[in-house]
């Protein structure tokens, strides 16, 4: 089964052929990173214009790409929800367009049930499964006791974690987005500065991010004021330290208490370097299956939706 996938949910214009959920023909990214960093974040206005100029373009790049035409083509997989409202509106109407003038039928996939599915690009799922997505707009712990069902076991009550990296990044004025240059200041700092590992309570598998966020920002601040010394390496690392022991402790927890096979991580900060290594002990010492995706099918890309559309389309069926 052939699946032409869109993706347009927040910054990246992407479409890709994916065959039998498995098999990623082309996975043409168009990202625009560039246009939004000069504001700190995504601005939707600006996000949705660039789609429209370019999602021909993209979609015509991974057609030549694979090397196919629309007759060979079985679905169109396209992200519908969630994300900025006009950034989706610019993929479902691509999608539904060439739906109709070529006969293919559209369906509507969830984007986080993609970010889930990068994963099986790397391997082959076994339940019941654990999934820590940790995004720019999502923070969730999901349980699955087989493919296309999703428990949802506890979510963030703020922030989301990618979210609270990309704020943090905007004040420290480090660059944007957040994650990947925090994540490379924390490697070379220690964890030295006492900041929240805000877990809730014991039973809970929600999280919240906030706190900790705004405790990074008074450090800073603070600093400023007084003229003091913040060595920001370090004080990325307490922050990271903070977010990766608040992830892999709930996760842990819910790995045991659902006897997994196997444990996932899935969204933009899965591509966190020290989170996939803690995570990769924790979750081996228990003798559970650990995947990731591929760094680059962890940010935003169409694959990982002609993935979840594969599974989508079968479990319909
Ligand atoms: O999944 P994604 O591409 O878009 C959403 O669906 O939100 O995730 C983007 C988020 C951003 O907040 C970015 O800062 C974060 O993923 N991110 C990271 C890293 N790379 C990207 N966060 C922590 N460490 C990273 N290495
Ligand atoms: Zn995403």
């Amino acid at each position: 089964m052939k699946i032409l996938a869109i993706e347009s949910s927040c910054d990246e214009t992407s479409v890709a052929i994916v065959e039998d959920g498995k098999n990623v023909l082309c996975n043409v990214v168009y990202t625009q990173i560039e246009f939004h960093k000069q504001y700190g974040g995504v601005v939707p206005e600006v996000a949705s214009r660039h789609h429209i100029a370019k999602i021909t373009y993209v979609i015509d790049a991974a057609m030549k790409e694979a090397g196919i035409n629309y007759s060979n083509l079985d679905y169109i997989a396209v992200t519908s929800e969630p994300g900025l409202i006009g950034s989706l509106m610019v993929g479902v109407n691509a999608a539904k367009t060439i739906g109709l003038a070529y006969n293919i039928p559209v369906v509507m996939v969830n984007h986080i049930y993609g970010h889930i599915y990068a994963n099986y690009l790397e391997s082959d799922f076994a339940f019941p499964l654990i999934a820590l997505v940790v995004s720019g707009g999502h923070t969730e712990l999901v349980l699955m006791k087989e493919h296309f069902h999703f428990t949802i076991l506890g979510e963030t009550l703020d922030d989301a974690v990618g979210e609270a990296y990309d704020k943090i990044a905007r004040v420290v004025n480090v660059g944007y987005p957040g994650g990947p240059v925090i994540d490379k200041m924390a490697k070379l700092g220690h964890p030295v500065y006492p900041l929240p590992h805000i877990k809730l309570s014991k039973d809970s598998y929600n999280f919240s991010f906030s706190g900790l966020k705004s405790a990074v920002i008074n450090l800073y601040n603070k600093s400023k004021e007084k003229g003091e010394d913040l060595n920001y390496n370090d004080l990325a690392a307490s922050f990271q330290d903070a977010v990766i022991d608040v992830l892999v402790s709930k996760t842990l927890k819910a790995a045991k208490e659902y006897q997994a096979k196997q444990v996932i991580i899935a969204g933009g900060v899965s591509a966190n370097s020290g989170l996939r290594q803690k995570m990769k002990e924790e979750i081996e010492k228990l003798n559970i299956k650990f995947t990731v995706p591929s760094l680059k099918n962890c940010t935003d890309n169409a694959a990982m939706i002609g993935v979840a559309g594969y599974f989508q389309i079968l479990c319909d069926k």
